[in-house]
Formats: C-alpha cells, sequence, structure tokens
C-alpha cells in the first residue's frame, strides 16, 4: 500500500510531530518530503536526505512545483500556528496561517493531482463539552481563534476535496507529549510550551538542588481537583495514528474524521505532583491565575477510530510519557 501513498509532501515536516512523522514514515517504506518556512522547526531535527524546501505552503505555484517534481501522491498537513494564547491576541495571523495558507496549500494539491491529504485538526475545535469526554459527532464549539480556524478548514477539506478526486482524513489530536531521543537536548520551550515542555525545561532549569516554582494556571475550574483535565497521547501512537489513517483511506477510498486522543484524562495537578515526585523533587507547584481560552476538561472518545482503523495507543501510560521527557528513549 506505501506505492498508492509514496512520496508523502509534509508540511511542516521540521516541527515537533513532524520531525517524529517523517522518520516514522520512512520507516514505513515512504519516501518523505518536507515544506517547512522554518517559524518554529528546526532544520537538524531531519536526517540530512530527507529533502526540505523552506518556503510558506501558502505559495501555490511553488508548492505545486514542489509536488510535482517528487511526483507527490499524498500530503500530510501539519503547518500551522499553534499557540492558543497568540490567537487570542492576534487571531487574524492564525486565520492567515491556519485558514488562507492551508486552502492556497489545497489549490497547489488539487493542481499536482494529490489523491491523499490528511490534515492535522485539534481538540481545540470542541471548545467545552458536558461531562469532557467528546465524540467526533460533539456539537464543535471552539473557544479561541486558534480552534476556530482549525473547524474552518475541516469544513473547507471536507465540502471540497472530494470534486477533486482526493480522499481526506481529519485527526483531532489531544495534547500530544514525549520526544525521541533526536530531540532529547532540544529546549522545546518556546514562548508558549505545552505543559509537558514546560515542565521538562522546569527540571533543567532546576538542576539537582534548587528549589523551583512550576505555576498551575487555574485551580477553580470545575473539575475534580479544580485544575484542567487533558488526555496526553504519547507520540510514537500519534505518529503510528497517521500511518494507520493513511493506510485505511488508501485502501477503502473512504474519508475518516477521527479523535487522535489517549482516551484517558488526568488533571494539570496529578501530572505536575508526579513528575515531581518520579523526576524533579527541586520543583514546587505554585497556582496561578487561569490562562485565556483554556478548557476546563477534555478527554477523546477513541472508539470510532479503533473501530475503523484497529489503531489503539500503546504508549501513553503517564509514567510512560512523563520517563520520555526525563530521559528521551
Ligand atoms: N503538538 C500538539 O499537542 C498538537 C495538538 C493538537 C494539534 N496539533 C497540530 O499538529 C500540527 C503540528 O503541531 P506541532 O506541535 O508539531 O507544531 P510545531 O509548531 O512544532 O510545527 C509546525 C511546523 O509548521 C511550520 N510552519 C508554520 N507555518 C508554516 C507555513 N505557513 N509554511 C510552512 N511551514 C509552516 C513551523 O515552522 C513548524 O515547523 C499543527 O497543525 C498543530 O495545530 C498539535
Amino acid at each position: 500500500m506505501q506505492d498508492a501513498l509514496s512520496p508523502i509532501l509534509v508540511t511542516g515536516g521540521a516541527g515537533y510531530v513532524g520531525a517524529h512523522l517523517v522518520r516514522h514514515l520512512r520507516s514505513r517504506n515512504c519516501d518523505v518530503v518536507v515544506v517547512d518556512d522554518l517559524s518554529n522547526g528546526r532544520r537538524p531535527r531531519l536526517p540530512d536526505d530527507v529533502p526540505v524546501y523552506e518556503t510558506c505552503i501558502g505559495r501555490v505555484d511553488e508548492i505545486t512545483r514542489i509536488l510535482r517534481k517528487h511526483r507527490c501522491r499524498t500530503v500530510v498537513h501539519l503547518a500551522a500556528s499553534k499557540s492558543v494564547a497568540e490567537s487570542v491576541r492576534d487571531p487574524l495571523v492564525h486565520y492567515r496561517n491556519n485558514l488562507s495558507n492551508s486552502v492556497a496549500l489545497l489549490e497547489a494539491c488539487t493542481a499536482a493531482d494529490i489523491r491523499q491529504f490528511l490534515f492535522a485538526s485539534s481538540a481545540a475545535v470542541y471548545g467545552d463539552v458536558p461531562g469532557g469526554i467528546v465524540t467526533e459527532d460533539a456539537n464543535p464549539l471552539p473557544k479561541s481563534p486558534y480552534g476556530i480556524s482549525k473547524k474552518m478548514f475541516e469544513d473547507v477539506l471536507q465540502s471540497s476535496v472530494e470534486h477533486y478526486g482526493m480522499t481526506y482524513a481529519i485527526l483531532r489530536l489531544f495534547n500530544v507529549a514525549g520526544r525521541g531521543a533526536f530531540m532529547a537536548h532540544e529546549d522545546i520551550a518556546g514562548s508558549e510550551p505545552s505543559l509537558l515542555d514546560a515542565l521538562a525545561a522546569c527540571r533543567v532549569r532546576a538542576g539537582n538542588t534548587d528549589k523551583i516554582e512550576f505555576q498551575i494556571l487555574g485551580n477553580d475550574y470545575d473539575t475534580e481537583d479544580g485544575t484542567c483535565e487533558r488526555d496526553l497521547i504519547h507520540i510514537d501512537d500519534v505518529t503510528e495514528a497517521f500511518w494507520r489513517s493513511l493506510l485505511h483511506i488508501a485502501e477503502t477510498g473512504k474519508n475518516l474524521v477521527v479523535n487522535c486522543g489517549s482516551g484517558t484524562s488526568r488533571s494539570v495537578k496529578q501530572i505536575v505532583h508526579r513528575f515531581r515526585d518520579r523526576h524533579a523533587p527541586s520543583i514546587t507547584p505554585v497556582y496561578a491565575p487561569r490562562r485565556n481560552g483554556d478548557i476546563a476538561k477534555i478527554c477523546a472518545d477513541i472508539s470510532a477510530f479503533k473501530h475503523a482503523t484497529g489503531w489503539e495507543p500503546v504508549h501513553s501510560e503517564l509514567d510512560k510519557i512523563l520517563v520520555s521527557i526525563s530521559e528521551p528513549s
């Protein structure tokens, strides 16, 4: 089935998810090409022999040329602005990148006769859901421009690509965590780090002796311990989920819209305390005000994805994820 999928162009392939996915696709004998403007990606994350084009996905003619040159059959679309806080501060930047540039990418895909298109969407499309556990048919009410931009592009994709003979998969990613050894020494905390990147960075700053405070953002949510609850999924489960989805759409010709999480939620307090107890005794958790755009609780119902593809998470137990940010393998 690789023949029907490969070569694959990965947009945002030098980013966190992308760098792991490129390696995974190559381990499945696929040829991979990357387009990344390196606004948040790093070339050294990728093996030297992967062709990388440092450009914006919004350049229709250039992307069409790249797709044709490499005879790509499939596009995995990861390139995006992903900071929820930034999207609240400056929504138009997110709409341009996550919507306008994505539409331009799709135009290039139709011009280059791409057969399969996989879009990395987000759990942020859902917003607050009663009970916090979401199935794919939940009414989407995104709370941030980031979530809205992801939902808008889902709609564009679903309402257009069938006209061009393309099959799509939309994976709504929950909180992706953990990292491979090739990123072990990187500081990827950035301006708005994920919870686990912030924990890993805090541990490094603390060294072995000093005390260092770690801020938990909000302890007055309507959850069991008052802190947000999240569904963490290990990056190795995510890359396999992408692969299974690609196989599924290529084999069946049917589109797929699925949640990609672990199916279990943990509170931020629980995660931070467990990390402190097992890996970073110098960290002292403290409470700070809520962050704009954050949802109280969200957890994926993954039964539809399991049923359609046979995929299931096998690396996403909390302790395994915490070990992977302390001692990446
Ligand atoms: N990491 C998560 O927990 C998570 C959760 C839900 C959804 N997602 C989605 O998965 C995708 C990948 O996330 P990530 O964590 O790897 O993010 P990332 O920021 O590490 O990677 C995104 C990559 O896209 C590149 N990029 C951005 N805009 C571009 C453009 N216009 N043209 C070319 N390249 C561009 C960046 O340089 C970066 O390398 C994103 O679409 C994100 O919204 C991620």
